[in-house]
Parts: C-alpha cells; structure tokens; sequence
C-alpha cells in the first residue's frame, strides 16, 4: 500500500526528483548521516562520532568574528554603498600572491562554488557532452556539474605511484577514449589546489594543461577555492598566472572562487566565477539570478575585504595555523605508521591505510571504512567516494575542530591501529573504550581558535 502510494507520487514528479543522479548517495554523504545521528560533544557525548568529513576552516574564524565586532556598521546597507565586485577583485589578487590581475566586470557572483561551478558548465557544455576530471576528484562535483546539467565526468586516471600527479599522457588517453566512444568533450575541470590531495599544481604541468586545452579547443574551469590554505612551499600557481603569460586563447579558461574555505566563511554562500571569455560573463551574470549573493552579505564582505591590515593578517595567520595543524596530526598519524600523501594545502589530508585492508579491493576499503565509521567513531572519506581507482586511501579533514578534538581523533586512530597491529586483524564490534574524563574535566574545552560551535547553522557547510 505504501509502496505504491510512493510510486504513484513518484509518477507525478520530475526526472530529476525521482532520479539518483545528484549522488548524494555515496559513502562520502553516509558518514555524514552517521556523524548527524551521534555527533561527538566532549561533554555532552564524549562518545560520539567526530566529524573528519568536513573540509571547514574553523581555525582562524575567531579572527573574522574579531572584525565583525569591531566593524558592526559594516553588517548594515547604508546609501553610500560598497564595491563588492571591486574588493572581491583585489582578495583575489591577495590570495594568489598579487601576482595576476583581476578586473572586477569578469566577475560574476554564485551561491559559492557549487553555485559557480554549476553555472559555468551551463554555459559551457549541453547534455551528453563531458568534462575530463582529475580522479581522485571532490565527490559533489557529480552533484554540482553534472546533475541538472546532465553532463558526464570522464576521470582522468591519476595513480598513486606518481604523487597522483596528471600526465599529459593520462589526458590524452581519456580524451582518445571519449573520441572513440563517440563522446563530445567540452573541457576539462579540476580543484587546484586538490581535494582532496591537498596538493598544488606546478607551472609546468599547468602550461601543459593549457597547451592541451587550446590543442584540443576545448574549455579549462579551474576550482581555486582552496587557493590561499596553500600553508607552505611550493607556493600557489593560479591558472590566471599561467594563463596571461602564455600564448593561448583566453576565450577558453574560467576560474572559480568562493569564501567558503579560504576565509571559512562557507554559511556566506559567496562563490565566483571569473571568466576571460565576454560570453561566459554575460550568460553567467542572467544566471545569476538564481543564486545571488544578498546585499547585506555583499555590504558587509565589500567592507571586510578592503580592510587590507585585516585582510594581510589573516592571510599569513590562517596559513600559519594550518600549517601547524597539518604537522601535529600528521605527526601523530605518523607515530602509529600510518602515512599521508605529501601535501601542502586544503583542510585535510589524504591518508594511506592500504596496509590496514583486510584485502586490496574496493569492498575491503568499504569494510574498513565501516569499523572506522561505526566503531572508531570518526567520520573520514573513503577514496572511492573520491572516485579514486586505487582501494585503501581516505580523506580526513583536520581543519574544522579544537586542538583537543583532534587529540581525541588521533587517541582514537592509535587505539585501533594498536588493537589490530601487525595482523590486519582488527575486528567489527571492536568495543574501544574511549576515555572522556580529561574534555570534561579540562578547563580548555574548546580552542579559542574555534569559537563558533561546529554545529552552527551560521557556519554550517555541506561539503
Ligand atoms: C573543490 C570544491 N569545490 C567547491 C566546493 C563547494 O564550495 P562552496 O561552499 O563555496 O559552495 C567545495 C567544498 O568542499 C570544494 O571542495
């Protein structure tokens, strides 16, 4: 009865409503759902799962929640205006080193990057065409390029013995491949820098890119969001850089930005995107209807970003406290033999525990995840959510928590990998015994570099 009351309800909507396109349901999203039903309070439910899939910059919030409260009129519209587009201009230079220019009428604002990345396949590609990706790749881009949009992603194969590096090489093979299955490309899309490798593209490799675009004529999107958590050497190369410097054809490359993990601000929904080609711009900016970002939130950021003491200090602060995080935890990781990729951006690491599968498939990786999910209690990525074709490497976020949390993660990572040592032969229904006495008792319960609980809906991201 209920069953065929779903059907028919289901008959009267759309495509797109009934279909499972959107892939929200991949392991990636389960442990979020896992974290929702049993999050981790260190006082309240000091047992619960602590969530290490969220790509959050919460380590320096405290810094734009300083500003706000000494800049209160900038939350208010006035008559005088601000220029949004203009100071969002100048950020972006300052994120990228001042190294390129940005003229601020290419800009056209989205409802964040998911927003703008949406909005540049809509005016790149029609249905059935595709776009090459960089696999291991952020698993929302199924949702934001390609569920309304109907374009396909083809990964583009990157291994593990090369850094996950993309060669010319593995382009051109997908690109040979889509040719010979008759599939139309219209470009190539990646995250640079990477999620969720957390690794930079260098120049040489990003001129490749271009020489390969401009071969083949077809369109580069370039996802800058992560483009100023780049904590240490070798520095961010933006594709603007490499582009201007280049002969190529500017028609054909976009690059998309956002607030959301470079300032943490991802509540904000303020996402860019910026192309170089007059079209793009002006059937971007009708599009943009359906994702404006509000005045105030356009007021108050035109004002933030102008402030350049505040802008150079966070900058160089954020960088720094991800810095310091990335080596305490993947210090700790260490401590226990567990390896990450080498990396030197983004909010997260790229973990190996190939060595921890019980056998080296994707069913195995599946079976881990699970222990680590249900019974270690932390919400990580499994690669193949990420589309990443080698089993046994997981995304782990570090970014959006205290110190003391991410104490309490490691604890947990070194109890496990203890209990199972050198056998592979940890178990379901491991009964860890987490020990909660020390958050309770300790007077720093959370760091005043997290001022905002994560549970905030002010801050609240879902990605
Ligand atoms: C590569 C990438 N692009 C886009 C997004 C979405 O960002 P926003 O919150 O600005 O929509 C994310 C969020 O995790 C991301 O990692």
């Amino acid at each position: 009865m209920e069953g065929t009351k779903k059907v028919k309800s289901q008959a009267l909507l759309s495509k797109l409503a009934t279909s499972d396109e959107h892939g929200e349901n991949s392991p990636y999203f389960d442990g979020w759902k896992a974290y929702d039903k049993d999050p981790f309070h260190p006082l309240t439910n000091p047992n619960g799962v602590i969530q290490m899939g969220l790509a959050e910059n919460q380590l320096s919030l405290d810094m734009v929640l300083d500003w706000i409260k000494a800049n209160p009129e900038a939350s208010i519209c006035n008559a005088e205006g601000l220029h949004a587009f203009k100071n969002m201009a100048l950020f972006m230079e300052k994120a990228r080193g001042e190294r390129v220019r940005f003229d601020p009428d290419r800009i056209v604002m989205a409802g964040g990057a998911t927003g703008a990345n949406e909005v540049a396949i809509f005016c790149l590609a029609n249905e059935g065409d595709a776009f090459l990706v960089p696999s291991p790749y952020y698993p929302a881009f199924n949702r934001d390029l390609r569920w309304r949009t109907k374009v396909r992603l083809l990964p583009v194969t990157c291994q593990s013995s090369n850094n996950f590096q993309m060669t010319k090489e593995d382009l051109e093979e997908a690109y040979e491949n889509a040719q010979k299955a008759n599939i139309k490309v219209k470009g190539v899309i990646l995250s640079n820098p990477s999620n969720p490798l957390g690794t930079t593209m260098d120049k040489t490799n990003l001129r490749s890119l271009v020489t390969f675009i401009n071969e083949k004529q077809i369109h580069l999107v370039c996802d800058e969001i992560y483009g100023a958590t780049v904590f240490r050497s070798p520095r961010f190369v933006s594709i603007s850089e490499v582009a201007e410097e280049m002969e190529c054809n500017l028609d054909l490359i976009h690059v998309v930005y956002s607030l959301s993990k470079d300032m943490g601000l991802p509540g904000f929904r303020v996402g860019i995107l910026y192309s170089y080609n007059d079209h793009v711009v002006s059937c971007a900016r009708k599009q943009s209807s359906f994702g404006l970002v509000s005045s105030q939130t356009q007021h108050l950021l035109a004002k933030m970003l102008l402030d350049e003491e505040f802008t150079d200090k966070y900058l160089s602060e954020s960088r720094r406290r991800l810095a310091s995080r990335y080596d305490s935890f993947t210090k700790g990781l260490k401590e226990v033999g567990i390896g990450c990729l080498e990396s030197n951006a983004g909010l997260y690491c790229w973990m190996d525990l190939r060595q921890l599968l019980k056998e080296p498939t994707f069913d195995g990786e599946m079976e881990l995840w699970r222990v680590i999910v249900n019974e270690v209690k932390l919400n990580v990525s499994p690669g193949s959510s990420f589309h990443c074709y080698e089993p046994g490497w997981f995304r782990v976020c570090f970014a959006n928590m205290d110190d003391e949390t991410l104490e309490i993660a490691l604890g947990r990572i070194r109890m496990f990998v203890e209990k199972g040592k050198g056998a592979k032969s940890w178990q379901r229904n491991l009964k860890l015994s987490f020990s909660s006495r020390k958050m309770a008792t300790s007077p720093r319960i959370m760091s005043p570099h997290s001022p905002i609980p994560p549970h905030s809906p002010l801050l609240r991201a879902n990605n």
